[in-house]
């Protein structure tokens, strides 16, 4: 059992508060559901735009619109109660500008009522972090594996695996701290990178494939409970297999349906 104890949701700087004190814990999610059952254990939940791939069906996070991170994120705001709430923002809503991106996130943040929001980039962004900030939307800055420049990396690959590509990690993660980014998110970093940033980082970075030594972990939930399809990562552990369960039960519906036993109405109006 690994519930917190909690009794209000928790906020942007309670969640900075917990660096070096304990781990942080968080999955993604995007139905009501799913957010209602995480929202006793998780420290925070990221409506990410993993959605787009994992409950939309679509090939990558690139097609997934402003409306949609909207619709999603309002559906996990008002079904939680504890957990912090990050939105993640979608390809092409914040990259123009930092005008433009306030304009979007401040609607983000407005119409779901979520804690604050989460945008993708290098050291270039920092300026459109430090925009942000200033006008009070708190800011999780992605670096590393950035599926949302997939095209402009040559596909999905681990970053800071050379002396280079540390260095180059390291200067993002430094940019934007400095532009007051409240915590790192480091996807598909090398060990010995992440480590690095969570020593210098005053604020708590957070792993995915990007190993143990950050101070808090997410996972793609579908990828952890057997949902993930055909791309999950290596680094995922699957912890049950729901994808099998939910098919045994279509299974058996279709097989009483076809027996034709179903509906059996005695368990439903106590007959015996
Ligand atoms: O969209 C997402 O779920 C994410 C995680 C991979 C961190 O950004």
């Amino acid at each position: 059992m690994s519930l917190h104890t909690r009794t209000k949701r928790l906020t942007v700087p309670q969640l900075v508060a917990m660096k070096g004190q304990q781990k942080i814990v968080s999955l993604t999610a995007y139905t009501s559901w799913m957010a209602r059952l995480m929202d006793p254990v998780v420290d925070f939940i990221l409506v990410g735009d993993s959605t787009n791939m994992v409950g939309l069906g679509r090939s990558s996070t690139l097609d997934m619109s402003l409306e949609e991170t909207i619709v999603f994120t309002r559906a996990v705001v008002s079904s939680t109660q504890l957990a912090c709430v990050i939105a993640d923002m979608p390809f092409g809503s914040y990259q123009e500008s930092p005008q433009q991106a306030y304009r979007n996130c401040a609607q983000v943040m407005a119409r779901t009522g979520c804690d604050a929001v989460k945008l993708e980039g290098g050291a270039v962004f920092a300026e459109t972090v430090e925009f942000l900030v200033k006008r009070g939307i708190p800011v999780m800055a992605h670096v590393g594996l950035m599926p949302q420049y997939v095209n402009t990396m040559g596909g999905f690959k681990a970053q800071g695996m050379n002396e280079a590509g540390a260095m180059n990690l390291e200067a993002d993660a430094r940019a934007h701290i400095e532009a007051g980014a409240f915590s790192l998110l480091l996807e598909g970093v090398a060990e010995g990178v992440a480590r690095r940033i969570s020593d210098f980082s005053p604020v708590p970075t957070i792993g995915i494939g990007a190993s143990p030594a950050c101070d808090g972990q997410v996972l793609v939930t579908e990828d952890m409970l057997g949902l993930g399809g055909d791309h999950v990562p290596r680094f995922v552990k699957q912890y049950t297999d729901v994808g099998a369960q939910i098919r045994e039960a279509c299974e058996a519906f279709a097989d009483e349906v076809r027996a034709g036993t179903f509906p059996e109405l005695r368990h439903c109006y106590g007959i015996n």
